[in-house]
């Protein structure tokens, strides 16, 4: 058997004051992600997922914290480090994307001086060094004229560019887990299955495993080998994508599925055909707008 890279065992997490739960938020939420594995956590907004990637960072701010459980990492248990040893395990061996970047990134350096920081203060790096890097960290991640680009400042930059950016400097150091927590919800349709694709593709080449956070089950579909459902707290199902597809068994990832549009025409029967969940994978970048956009909260309604 294969040693997890990351073990949640029975999160639990709430609104405290003076060491009294005072509203429960996480339930007792278990999962596994095993090393070079790209696992999904899906569920509508307020189901917790945030919570629990914050919760993974030590990043968990007041009035939210840890109430029970154990975040195992290589067999150590995150809850149990200091916070220095915490800061300096994140954005060097777990590591995290957002879904808006403009909040990440300092508005006031260019961005490959924000990427050059990362080899400096991870890998200590000499200033010249670090701005070579910088410049193929913005290559890998396929950024255009990438010594041009390096000069720009965040908001000279398209939203998908700022994402790509993001990512360069998260992948860095070479992390064990990437994070990513919605990355691609604020972008464009095909600006998004770019960005996915990259994410998938360079965490496949370097072996980084992936806990990839979405309320829409079809990105998760795109990029991840297993998905956990989460509802109201609660990991209420887990299953192989394609296994959840085929069979779903809570009520609730029923709901979620049946809002993804049919890929083909309604059966005989009348009653909708699950949706392909090949093509899905296949290639989502693929799909035409049409063929495949999940309905989306009105703007504003931010999973
Ligand atoms: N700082 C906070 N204080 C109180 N409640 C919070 C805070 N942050 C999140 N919550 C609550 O925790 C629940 C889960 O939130 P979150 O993890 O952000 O959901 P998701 O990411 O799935 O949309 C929600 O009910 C939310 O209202
Ligand atoms: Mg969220």
């Amino acid at each position: 058997m294969t040693e997890a890279l990351l073990d949640v065992r029975d999160l639990r997490l709430g609104v405290v004051q003076k060491r009294a739960t005072l509203h429960a938020i996480l339930k007792g939420v278990s999962f596994q992600i095993l090393p070079g594995e790209a696992y999904g956590l899906v569920g509508e907004s307020g189901s917790g997922k945030s919570v629990t990637s914050l919760a993974i960072m030590g990043l968990l701010g007041k009035p939210l914290s840890v109430t029970g459980g154990a975040l195992l990492f290589k067999g150590q248990n995150l809850l149990d480090l200091s916070k220095r040893e915490m800061r300096r395990l994140r954005g060097n061996r777990i590591a995290m994307i957002f879904q808006e970047p403009m909040t990440a990134l300092n508005p006031l350096a260019t961005v490959g001086r924000q990427i050059a920081e990362m080899y400096m203060l991870h890998q200590g790096k000499g200033r010249q060094e670090a701005q070579e890097l910088a410049i193929e960290a913005l290559a890998s991640v396929r950024v255009p004229n990438p010594d041009r680009r390096a000069k720009d400042y965040p908001h000279q930059m398209s939203g998908g560019l700022r994402q790509r950016v993001m990512i360069a400097m998260a992948l860095a150091c070479d992390p064990d887990l990437l994070i990513a927590d919605e990355p691609t919800t604020a972008l464009d349709v095909t600006v998004q299955a770019e960005v996915l694709r990259l994410i998938k593709d360079l965490c496949a080449e370097r072996g980084t495993a992936v806990l990839f956070i979405s309320h829409d089950l079809g990105v998760i579909a795109s990029i991840c080998q297993r998905v956990g459902v989460m509802y109201a707290g609660c990991l209420v199902e887990e299953n192989e994508t394609k296994a959840l597809f085929q069979d779903p068994r809570h009520e609730y990832t029923r709901g979620l599925l049946g809002a993804l549009p049919q890929l083909g025409s309604r059966s005989q029967n009348g009653r909708r055909r699950l949706v392909d969940i090949d093509s899905i994978i296949a290639d989502r970048s693929k799909l035409t707008e049409t063929s495949f956009i999940v309905p989306r909260r009105p703007q504003g309604g931010q999973a």
